[in-house]
């Protein structure tokens, strides 16, 4: 029996290796179905805490807890089989101290299956980076728009649209590539911004409302899917789901209404067809319960 899997997962060296190579993809991805799909697109599936406001319908991603991340972090790790996995960290469970960070990485690392892990911050992250990757943590980092800090920024902001602001994000992304970190996501950022930092820094940008000038690009799936209610600006709707998932149920409301859903084809027949016309009455629910079950027949 061989050790190696036969189609390797991408890992984080092979996503910095694609900087200069071609555009990387990606998008982020919270369950099993979907990632299987997108993992024969993309390069690496991102378990976001977007998934708290996508999926949990919190206002931010403040109150996203790391059981949360683990639970839809395993599914996207069982449905992708390619893409590298990468999952975020939740506020709260990395900014205290290097060590409390590799705790709680190490810990989501290995309930879930995923090869690497995301954080947000700059300057401010950069030691705990540092003692992640030495430690055997591929960190992938997050400047620019950071959610977890909305409370601080007052809301969900544009970064780098005055020139006085660029300095601090130039210092935020050089400091985590020197920190360890394999890519950097650029959310939210001026075009010219991202295009110098895409320049100037080792590690691939991977941006976010952050222009083309970056070495990839992400979207969070539901938006570009057309299936979350409201997107920001930089989103391309590259499909249609809500109207699609609301045609089917409106289908679906008015077949059952009508009484032209389930059809026979639908429905189970008996084994002996004596049986069906024997009008012996159905079992009461007491017998059924403690019957043991049959596998049910497709
Ligand atoms: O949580 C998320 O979906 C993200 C993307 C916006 C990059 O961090």
């Amino acid at each position: 029996m061989s050790l190696h899997p036969v189609t390797r997962r991408l890992m984080a060296p092979d996503i910095s290796a694609l900087k200069g190579e071609r555009p990387i993809v990606a998008l982020t991805s919270y369950h099993a179905h979907t990632a299987a799909i997108a993992d024969k697109y993309c390069d690496f599936l991102l378990v976001g805490d977007s998934l708290g406001m996508v999926m949990h319908g919190f206002e931010t991603t403040v109150p996203v807890t790391m059981d949360m991340m683990i639970v839809h972090g395993r599914a996207v790790a069982r449905g992708a089989k390619r893409a590298l996995v990468v999952v975020d960290m939740p506020f709260g469970t990395y900014e205290e101290s290097p060590s409390v960070a590799f705790r709680n990485c190490a810990h989501v690392m290995k309930q879930t299956d995923c090869g690497a892990v995301k954080l947000e911050g700059g300057r401010r992250m950069a030691e705990t980076i540092r003692y992640l990757v030495d430690r055997g943590i591929p960190v992938m980092a997050h400047v620019g728009l950071t959610p977890q800090s909305i409370n601080v920024l007052g809301g969900f902001k544009t970064q780098g649209r005055n020139r006085a602001e660029w300095a601090a994000i130039e210092d935020d992304a050089r400091a985590v590539a020197e920190a360890g970190a394999f890519a950097v996501v650029l959310e939210a950022m001026a075009a010219p911004l991202a295009a110098r930092i895409t320049q100037t820094i080792p590690i691939p940008t991977i941006g976010i409302g952050a222009s083309s000038a970056c070495d990839g690009q992400i979207l969070v799936m539901e938006d570009m899917l057309g299936l979350s209610p409201k997107v920001p600006k930089f989103v391309k709707k590259f499909g249609a789901v809500a109207t699609a998932i609301e045609d089917a149920i409106k289908s679906y409301a008015e077949d059952v209404s009508s009484r032209q859903f389930p059809e026979e084809q639908h429905a189970y027949g008996m084994k002996e067809p004596d049986d069906a016309t024997s009008g012996v009455a159905p079992a009461s629910r007491e017998t059924q319960a403690t019957k043991k079950p049959k596998k049910l027949s497709t």
